[in-house]
């Protein structure tokens, strides 16, 4: 009886949180509706979910307003959405040319056995990665994607009333990663769309207990150099730890250059330097990423890391694609061509964009970015419009296909003069 009399109370309240959240264009609004203080119930088409939510839990504060990432929208929602056959994606960092075929054999092989749990630890993985990056394997962790990681260093490193630094505009998971826990967040603007080392070193706090560096930077694509880091990390407390996210590192990196590859500075021991297989791996499906610090600090990590949280697929997948050198080899020269495509078509549109390190472009669209985008996406070009990042003139192009690249220029052209916008501030 009372389980009816709830079930129906909730039916009740799932409308009224529907019909709060479609927007005029009949969409549904953000992903969760505020029900008075403290009670969230989501607000999209989830079934009975919405209504249990809406019977009385209580939510954590830390939640109340926080932000809901938002990822770019899979082509096939596009396509669902727009009526459209034909899109091209350049909105995520994905790797468009696909994992390589060495990955997709071992996927293959690796299929029938899913029945089983994967291996908690990596076992192969780990070996074979410390082998190449020549750390002992107790220096490892792996993730479900490296934002996994950062999620754990936060969980496991930070307590209410401590504090995260980093930058703005930047990876938007530092933040809301610290924000659920109840963390204070320091973001130091970007100078000149570049980390401002020596500014943050001057914010560094009692409570700061992590320190966050994109490198380069998402979604600038910029980098901070060796002699940058060197300095910021000799002002760095011993007790506050430096997460490199080097999600891009593998675009970035030029030996000899100087773009710094973060595990030569692991003998400081409070440096962790992460890197993913969902980039210049095309493995962004499968999830898979990982960390490299001292042992203690892995074992801490290793604490709330979930028992199966990397699954076997990605395991198998992510080893085959390690040793394929020729692939990372075309991928990176591709991916170096597609730039030089993508800079020289947008000088000719008259279009500014920032020199990119990574496989993706912040461009400069001026006051009607916002309309340029969305006309993009009308065409079915998917980028990713940077306001919620606080770029409200810019968008993120992530480098694709020559006939991508090729496809997004002529339709930032036409969508330009249909807009009467050029660059222009
Ligand atoms: C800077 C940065 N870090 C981490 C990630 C997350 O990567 P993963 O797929 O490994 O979770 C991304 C993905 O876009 C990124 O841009």
């Amino acid at each position: 009886m009372l389980g009816q009399v709830a079930k129906e109370k909730g039916l009740q309240e799932l409308n009224r949180v529907r019909s709060f959240s479609r927007t005029s264009s009949g969409k549904f609004g953000p992903p969760f509706a505020l029900l008075g203080d403290g009670f969230l119930s989501p607000a999209g088409p989830v079934g009975c979910a919405g209504a249990c939510w809406s019977l009385g839990l209580r939510v954590k504060p830390e939640l109340r307003d926080l932000e809901v990432y938002k990822p770019g929208k899979p082509i096939e929602e596009v396509k669902r959405e727009l009526g459209l056959k034909e899109v091209v994606k350049l909105a995520s960092n994905e790797n468009p040319f696909g994992p390589s075929p060495r990955a997709l054999e071992a996927l293959r092989e690796a299929l029938p056995n899913v029945n089983r749990y994967p291996e908690g630890g990596c076992y192969y993985l780990r070996k074979r990665l410390s082998e190449k990056l020549g750390f002992d394997e107790e220096r490892l962790i792996f993730g479900n994607g490296s934002d996994e990681l950062i999620v754990m260093a936060i969980r496991a490193f930070a307590d209410k009333g401590d504090e995260i630094l980093t930058a703005a505009p930047t990876f938007l998971i530092y933040r809301i990663a610290a924000k659920a826990e109840g963390l204070g967040v320091k973001e130091v603007p970007l100078r000149n769309y570049r980390y401002d080392l020596r500014a943050m070193a001057s914010r560094i706090g009692p409570r700061t207990r992590l320190i966050f560096i994109s490198n380069p930077n998402n979604p600038t694509g910029t980098y901070v150099s060796n002699e940058e880091v060197e300095e910021f990390l000799d002002s760095v407390p011993s007790d506050c730890l430096v997460f490199f996210d080097e999600a891009y590192f593998e675009y970035a990196y030029r030996e000899g250059g100087d773009y710094p590859d973060s595990l030569k500075y692991q003998s400081r021991g409070n440096v962790i330097t992460a890197r993913t297989f969902s980039k210049i791996h095309g493995l962004a499906g499968l999830r898979i990423g990982y960390a490299v610090s001292s042992p203690e600090v892995i074992g801490l990590m290793n604490k709330v890391r979930e028992p199966f949280n990397v699954n076997s697929l990605a395991q198998a997948a992510a080893l085959a694609a390690l040793d394929d050198e020729e692939y990372l080899a075309w991928v990176r020269e591709m991916t170096e061509a597609g730039k030089s495509q993508l800079y020289r078509g947008l000088e000719e549109l008259g279009v500014e964009y920032v020199p990119s390190a990574a496989n993706f472009l912040l461009v400069h669209l001026g006051p009607k970015a916002k309309a340029i985008c969305d006309e993009l996406l009308r065409a079915g070009i998917v980028v990713r419009y940077m306001g919620p990042w606080g770029l409200p003139k810019h968008a993120r192009v992530t480098i694709g296909r020559g006939e991508e690249n090729e496809a997004f220029l002529r339709e930032l052209g036409a969508a330009m003069r249909r807009i009467g916008a050029g660059g222009g501030s």
